[in-house]
């Protein structure tokens, strides 16, 4: 089952082009996106809904969080990602006209089912669920469903379901945007041109495999690691240090990098390596002089940049450059390169990269 690759993780990772391509399939077949992507009563439920409502837990959470940014900026909804064991527990102010989403790999994480439960109890019909299983809890039990197509996720920490959900939650944006006469026909086109174009870009990315292995051997002797991100690559910056810490064990932090001199920067050193997410978007700039904040504590740099950054390589700051700026797809290229990194610390720690101690791939206990 593992051909060529050592373990299910290093092959899920690589299998995301064709996840994504399947994923995507029938949505990019025309030139135009249609609501029944999501179920048929989905161009209904999209007119009439106000607001966005996300839950999820782990990884999931973190695709829940880039499309929050995604449906504000480009469909002008409200939106909201909650990590769903908290807010099964809390007093919330329901909103029945929000569009009620549960995001899971495998449909059946029991926080994420007993939000959904909860939310139904406070008046929440509009209720979508986005899965890689079909027949899950999850998709039963929710009104409208888009069914991603990353096959079986085996490996513990979840990379290919991440990816195929981003690119769903991408989907809606656009129908949302669409529906709400802020997409326009040759901006459609345009979009679902880019989505056609995204396994292979993925690909390329993938080909820095060996480049993102030098930089692991460096950070298998650490003991912390800080992640920096902004905007909707905060997300990605959580994702990449959630990833590191669940199969190599090194304690990592994400933070939005305007947060540093907050408090963070106290603890870099140069025993703290810092990975940032430097896409070539509006943040760049404030970003480059965060960078500034790190290298002059002595922090090491590692610099996830476009081909089109321009951020130059020097004493401490190691810049490994992906594609030109993919715009709001961005957040699932600059996924991949961390996934990498965080594999092949594993392995060079020797970790069970497949198998984590104390996480199960389905948490379906509280
Ligand atoms: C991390 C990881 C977990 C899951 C989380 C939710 O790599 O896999 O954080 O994302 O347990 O699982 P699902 O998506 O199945 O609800």
């Amino acid at each position: 089952e593992l051909g060529n690759y050592r373990h299910f993780m290093q092959k899920e990772i690589h299998e995301q082009p064709r996840a994504l391509a399947d994923t995507l399939h029938d949505a990019v077949a025309g030139e135009s996106l249609l609501p029944e992507l999501f179920g048929v009563e989905a161009g209904e439920v999209f007119g009439c809904i106000n607001a966005v409502t996300i839950l999820a837990c782990g990884t999931s959470f973190h695709a829940g969080k880039v499309a929050s940014y995604w449906i504000e900026a480009l469909a002008g909804i409200p939106c909201r990602a909650e990590i769903a064991s908290e807010y099964r527990y809390r007093d919330s102010v329901a909103n029945p006209d929000a569009l009620l989403i549960t995001l899971s790999q495998s449909g059946e994480t029991a926080d994420t089912l007993a939000a959904l439960n909860h939310a139904k109890t406070l008046g929440h019909q509009h209720t979508l669920s986005i899965c890689n299983v079909p027949e899950s809890a999850l998709v039963r039990q929710s009104r409208l469903r888009f069914l991603t197509r990353a096959g079986p996720e085996i490996g513990v920490a979840s990379t290919k379901a991440f990816t195929t959900q981003l690119a769903a939650l991408f989907l809606l944006t656009l129908l949302l945007a669409k529906q709400r006469g802020r997409l326009t026909p040759a901006a459609e086109v345009a979009h679902i041109q880019a989505l056609r174009q995204l396994p292979g870009k993925v690909q390329q990315v993938l080909a820095l495999e060996p480049e993102v292995e030098r930089w692991a051997e460096r950070f298998a002797d650490k003991q912390h690691a800080l992640f920096l991100g902004r905007g909707m690559h905060y997300p990605i910056a959580m994702e990449g240090a959630l990833k590191l810490k669940e199969i190599s064990y090194i304690h990592a932090e994400a933070y939005p990098a305007g947060e540093l001199k907050h408090g963070p920067l106290a603890l870099v050193d140069k025993d703290m390596p810092v990975v940032a997410i430097a896409p070539n978007d509006i943040l760049l700039e404030k970003l480059k002089s965060n960078l500034q904040e790190v290298r002059a504590r002595g922090g090491e740099l590692y610099v996830f940049a476009d081909a089109d950054t321009h951020i130059v390589p020097s004493e401490g700051i190691h810049v490994l450059q992906l594609a030109d700026h993919a715009g709001p797809l961005s957040p699932i290229l600059h996924t991949i390169p961390l996934q990498m990194l965080s594999y092949h610390a594993a392995l060079q720690k020797g970790t069970d990269v497949d198998k984590p101690r104390n996480l199960a791939k389905s948490v379906t206990v509280e």
